[in-house]
């Protein structure tokens, strides 16, 4: 089977010959394998972003650090929350005041617009960054941490910053949204690399992909529409020195234009809902 063309690749596809077959010169037995010649059209692909927002890693570290100490002190032993800053709004939000997080803040809400659009093309000059919700918040994973299967709601742009990680470091695996392909899982699960996506590994085959595990470098981050589901398993690899995992986690969503509103008779819903 010949390599598809790739669909972002502006060179139009060979479109497969359309001459009759020579039937009195064809030399093929009606038992001789004889596929028709073909192309394989990868379609309907999601669309995720991968960059890096390399400040000063280190220094960074420390401060998550102190942030998740003041959970831990709250939250004891209880390693489902006393690794994250999520279920603490007085500590999460007082990460706002760092600098860095100011310029990862602008970074980040500039890099959402910009995607939406190049990717969907919407139209959002009329938005300031103070129109873009971001909610953040940082986690330490230690030996015993990890995430089960999820997706953010009321959200649409989910990620997550890799502050420090190393070569061990637990992936982030999402599972492939599109469950009409997978619904059958009729594709053999191969663990594999490919070329051109340094550090993530596939299970299912190079056609159909069932999982993307993703193995982050310091200063990364992956930007991926919300609806997705992923997990971060326990890190199974002896390590040298005590496992630390530090991330920042966000979701992303704007506020929205609307049109056609002003039918009927104005009124405002305060004090009746
Ligand atoms: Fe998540």
């Amino acid at each position: 089977m010949k390599a598809p063309k790739q669909v972002i690749d502006s060179t139009p596809v060979d479109i497969p010959s359309t001459e009759p077959i020579e039937q009195e010169e064809s030399t093929l037995q009606s038992t001789d394998f004889q596929p028709a010649p073909t192309e394989v059209l990868q379609l309907f692909p999601t669309n995720m972003l991968r960059g890096s927002i390399p400040l000063d890693m280190n220094a960074i570290s420390n401060d998550v650090r102190g942030l998740v100490d003041k959970v831990k002190e709250i939250e004891g032993n209880d390693t489902a929350r006393n690794y994250t800053t999520y279920f603490n709004e007085e500590i999460r939000t007082s990460m706002h005041e760092f600098e860095w997080f100011k310029m990862f803040s602008n970074i980040i809400k500039d890099t959402y617009v910009e995607f939406c659009k190049n990717i969907y093309a919407h139209e959002l000059d009329y938005l300031q960054r103070d129109d873009i919700h971001l909610f953040a918040w940082v986690s330490v994973y230690n030996e015993e941490h990890s995430h089960e299967v999820h997706n953010h709601v009321d959200s649409f742009m989910s990620g997550t910053w890799y502050i420090k990680t190393n070569e061990d470091t637990a992936p982030i695996k999402f599972i492939s949204p599109n469950v009409m392909t997978t619904f059958q899982h009729t594709s053999v699960d191969k663990y594999h690399s490919r070329e051109n996506f340094p550090n993530m590994h596939f299970m299912g085959t190079e056609w159909l992909e069932n999982e993307v595990h993703f193995r982050p470098l310091e200063s990364e981050f992956l930007l991926w529409p919300s609806y997705m589901q992923h997990m971060v398993p326990v890190n199974t690899v002896p390590q040298k020195e005590n496992y630390e995992r530090i991330t920042l986690s966000f979701n992303l969503k704007h506020r929205l234009n609307i049109n056609s509103n002003d039918t009927g008779h104005n009124m405002s819903y305060k004090g009746i809902l």
